[in-house]
């Protein structure tokens, strides 16, 4: 079924690269008297309304954790849940998002997900490659520290090689070795479920990026309170240290 959303109203000043921190499906599953994989896929639901919502509105990325490293912590059958249900949102976006011109891309290991899933995302990132509208970036069994730990280890084996010159080595070099190379860092990361961590999420891009947190669950939010985000950024004055 394919939802219309509207575009959120037009704010002075876009955010180029939207970061979102997707929390709290558990609790307004709890609060709901729901079971919690309920929380999950309306959290799912919620996930569509975003991506398409943030196309409208002139975002160039938007980059969301769905699946953590440390998310394998979580119950087998939580985490067995939450791989079905990203493997269906693939399967089900893929069409919409293309129509969208969305350009998808997995951050994050693909080597411990399953097949299934693996598959589904890698059709999700191949039937959008042609996408000349906004990135989406699924950060999926992604960790902030073990991304910077891949940079580092690249750095390393260039300057073994004689490739890089350890003097060479500057804040570019380190940026073109994430996952995010090439695009701008996040100007805006969203939290929503009220807490005010960054749970290892793109610990390196965030360095002047804006924090923005609501109580409200990700199962409940919308279009509107995505564009209240927007709104507030648009008012910050960003000095980047100046
Ligand atoms: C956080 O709420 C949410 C998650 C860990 C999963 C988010 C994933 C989706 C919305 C869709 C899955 C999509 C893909 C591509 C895998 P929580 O479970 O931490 O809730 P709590 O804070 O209430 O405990």
């Amino acid at each position: 079924m394919i939802e219309r959303v509207e575009a959120v109203p037009a704010v002075t000043t876009t955010p180029r690269h939207v970061a979102i921190i997707m929390d709290g499906n558990r609790r307004w599953a709890a609060a709901n008297g729901l079971p919690q994989i309920e929380g999950h896929r309306r959290g799912m639901l919620t996930l569509r309304r975003i991506v398409i919502a943030a196309a409208k509105s002139g975002i160039e990325v938007l980059t969301v954790y769905a699946f953590s490293e440390e998310n394998w912590g979580r119950a087998a059958a939580e985490v067995s849940t939450l791989m079905d249900l990203g493997a269906t949102f693939a399967r089900r976006e893929a069409e919409a998002f293309a129509r969208e011109g969305v350009r998808v891309r997995l951050i994050g290991r693909r080597d411990r997900l399953p097949i299934a899933l693996r598959e589904a995302l890698a059709m999700l990132e191949a039937r959008t490659a042609g996408g000349t509208g906004m990135t989406l970036n699924l950060a999926v069994d992604y960790g902030a520290r073990s991304e910077l730990c891949s940079a580092i280890r690249t750095l390393a084996e260039d300057v073994a090689a004689g490739r890089l010159d350890p003097d060479a080595i500057d804040e570019d070099a380190i940026a073109g070795r994430l996952s995010t190379a090439g695009l701008p860092d996040p100007d805006l990361l969203i939290r929503t479920g009220g807490d005010l961590r960054l749970s290892n999420f793109l610990l390196y891009q965030c360095a002047y990026t804006e924090l923005w947190s609501t109580a409200v669950p990700w199962p409940q939010f919308d279009a509107r309170a995505f564009s209240g985000a927007l709104a507030a950024y648009a008012q910050r004055q960003r000095r980047f240290g100046k």
